[in-house]
């Protein structure tokens, strides 16, 4: 008989930078959605923060300034939970047997990889950089959690946490045979005996990919050397509006339909950021818009983005006035996901045999 894992949510944001509009509609406020009919775990994933560059000055508060922003976006830290990852040792304990599990090849086909230490001598990078999809792995199936929402780029780091989750399955499946603690799922045409479950990627949407404000093909980051190519959750309206107006565009008016953005990537990032803020479709917005020009579709965004994103920076900068409250979330947090977690490491060492 086959059966399902129980949905879980589980997703993670990096203490790094500032959080920009590209988190914010990629990750985020997909993350508040998915509370209302979920059970989620959502966590700063500060052992991830090391892997590109090992000493920060300030991790603490760019810790609390992830769980602030969560919970100014409206993510319920009582009925879900909210935590950093240190605080869950069992995320590195995983990670060490999904390391031994996945293969170095896997790793270094990885294009995030590729792209921070390709041109670069090995040396250059940590060995954490390279192992980082296995911690990510970790991180989701120490739950057992079944989505994860993230934006594009996380893509293929999920495909793989979905092939190291396959290859435990089939490596161990004797002894998970021998545990009790398997479901019989269907992967593809074939059926498995799995303990892990194959986690599904939760991307769609208008803005899964938010691209710079100066180059409608580069993704918008926190480490793009211009400001003006973000949009910062704690920007204020005015430099928000400043942002947007210098956004790059093109000489055409908007086209009516979806079809008509192809071969214009400032115009489809403009309307895909108006469709996720307004939490419509492309469509939708150019049925308002086709046929205008930016000099009209541009003011329209900037009173819609400011709408949307003024209370959730006051808020956070409300909640991080009072340290003490965000820290308390975090802690408790943290308490319910080790709980939590220990239950699948226990499982964990039994099926792969250690003694305890
Ligand atoms: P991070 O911290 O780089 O980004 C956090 C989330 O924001 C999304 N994102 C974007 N979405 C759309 N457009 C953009 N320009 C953009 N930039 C960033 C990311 O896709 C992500 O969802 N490895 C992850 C963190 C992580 C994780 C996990 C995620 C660690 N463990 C387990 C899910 C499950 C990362 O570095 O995200």
């Amino acid at each position: 008989m086959t059966g399902t894992f129980k949905p879980l949510v589980f997703s993670g944001v990096q203490p790094t930078g500032n959080l920009h509009l590209g988190n914010y509609l990629g990750a985020i406020r997909k993350f508040v959605a998915l509370q209302q009919d979920n059970d989620c775990i959502y966590c700063v994933v500060d052992l991830h923060a090391i892997t590109a560059q090992l000493v920060h000055d300030d991790m603490r508060s760019q810790i609390r300034s992830i769980a602030a922003a969560f919970i100014a976006s409206g993510i319920d830290p009582r009925k879900h939970i909210v935590f950093n990852q240190s605080a869950v040792p069992q995320h590195a304990e995983l990670a060490w047997v999904f390391n031994c599990v996945a293969r170095i090849g896997w790793m270094e086909r990885m294009t995030q990889f590729k792209d921070k230490a390709g041109g670069r001598n090995a040396e250059q990078v940590s060995l954490g950089l390279l192992a980082y999809p296995s911690l990510m792995a970790a991180d989701i199936l120490v739950y057992r959690a079944t989505h994860v929402p993230v934006g594009d780029d996380q893509k293929q780091h999920l495909e793989l946490a979905r092939d190291i989750a396959q290859k435990f399955n089939i490596d161990f499946k004797e002894h998970i045979r021998a545990t009790g603690k398997g479901i019989d799922i269907v992967v593809g045409e074939e059926p498995v005996h799995a303990y892990f479950p194959m986690i599904e990627p939760l991307i769609g949407g208008p803005a899964p990919r938010v691209m710079s404000l100066r180059d409608g093909t580069k993704k918008m980051s926190k480490s793009d050397a211009s400001d003006l190519s973000r949009i910062n959750l704690l920007d204020d309206a005015d430099t928000v509006a400043k942002k947007i107006r210098k956004a790059k565009t093109d000489p055409d008016a908007l086209p009516s339909e979806v079809e008509g953005l192809k071969g214009r990537p400032e115009a489809d990032n403009l309307v895909g950021i108006y469709a996720a803020l307004a939490d419509k479709t492309k469509a939708d917005v150019l049925a308002d818009f086709g046929g205008r020009q930016f000099s009209v579709f541009k003011p329209a965004l900037v009173e819609l983005a400011v709408e949307v994103l003024a209370p959730v920076g006051a808020e956070m900068r409300r909640l991080l006035g009072d340290t003490s409250h965000i820290d308390a979330i975090l802690r408790d947090g943290g308490e319910r996901a080790r709980a939590r977690a220990e239950v699948t490491m226990n499982e964990v060492r039994d099926i792969v045999g250690f003694l305890r």
